[in-house]
C-alpha cells in the first residue's frame, strides 16, 4: 500500500511501531538510530503528523520511513479529523503507537481503537505537570527536579498508568530551553529504552498498573 509520503508500507517481523509527531522528532531520530538493530525488536514503520512542516517528517523520509500528514484544517471538525487520524494510524498495522512530541489531545474513540497500545512521552515527572506546558509549569513551581515520564495513553490528558521515569535536576540558572534541552536528552532514552522492552518482553496494562514483560 502507498501512503501520502509515496513510500510503500514496511513488512516486518518486528514489532511494527507507528510514531505522531508534531515538532522537530528528536525522540523519533532516536527511535530510527535504533530500529535497524533486529536485536531491539522495534520497528517504526509509519509516522504520521499534524503539522505539515514538522521536522519529525524530514527525518522519517530522509529513514525511507512512510509517512502522512493529517491538519486539522482539512477537516471538518475535531471529530473528523481525530477519526482520520486513527485511519492513518492504522494503514500501518501497528502493534504500538508512540506519541513523541504529538501536540494535540486524542480523542477517547481514538485511544479505544488502539487500547493499552498507545504511550507517551511527556516532559514532566507525571502526575504533576501534565498538558503542553510540562516544562514550563515546573519551572513556575519551582520544583528542584523534574525529568520525563513514558506513559500507557488512557482517556484522559496524561493521566495513564506510568511505564518508566528518569528524573533531571533542575538548575539555579534554568530557562524553559535550557532545562527542556537536558530532559530530551534522558527522554529520548528512557523512550528508546522503554520502547525496545515493550517490544521484546510484551506489555500488559491492569488497571493503574502498566507491566513490561511476560
Ligand atoms: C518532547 O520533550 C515531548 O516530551 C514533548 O514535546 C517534545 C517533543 O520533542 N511533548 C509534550 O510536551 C506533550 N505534552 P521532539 O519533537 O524533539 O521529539
Amino acid at each position: 500500500m502507498q501512503t501520502p509520503s509515496g513510500h510503500p508500507v514496511e513488512s516486518t517481523s518486528a514489532t511494527r511501531v507507528v510514531v505522531l509527531a508534531s515538532g522537530a522528532g528528536s525522540n523519533l531520530a532516536a527511535l530510527l538510530a535504533a530500529h535497524d538493530d533486529p536485536a531491539y525488536g522495534a520497528r517504526v514503520v509509519g509516522v504520521v503528523s499534524d503539522r505539515p512542516a514538522a521536522g519529525a517528517l524530514d527525518l522519517a523520509r530522509d529513514a525511507g520511513v512512510a509517512s502522512a500528514v493529517v491538519a486539522p484544517a482539512d477537516f471538518a471538525d475535531r471529530a473528523e479529523w481525530d477519526k482520520a487520524v486513527g485511519d492513518a494510524v492504522a494503514v500501518f498495522h501497528p502493534d504500538l503507537v508512540v506519541l513523541a512530541g504529538f501536540m494535540r489531545i486524542l480523542s477517547p474513540r481514538f485511544v479505544g481503537r488502539f487500547e493499552h497500545r498507545i504511550v507517551n512521552t511527556h516532559p514532566a515527572l507525571l502526575p504533576s505537570f501534565p498538558g503542553a506546558h510540562g516544562v514550563r509549569d515546573a519551572l513556575a513551581h519551582g520544583v528542584k527536579v523534574s525529568g520525563c515520564t513514558v506513559h500507557v495513553v488512557d482517556a484522559g490528558v496524561d493521566t495513564g498508568p506510568i511505564l518508566a521515569q528518569a528524573a533531571v535536576p533542575v538548575r539555579e540558572d534554568d530557562d524553559e530551553a535550557a532545562l527542556h534541552e537536558r530532559i530530551k536528552v534522558a527522554e529520548r532514552a528512557l523512550l528508546v529504552e522503554t520502547v525496545g522492552r515493550i517490544a521484546r518482553e510484551g506489555l500488559h496494562v491492569v488497571g493503574r498498573r502498566a507491566v513490561i514483560g511476560r
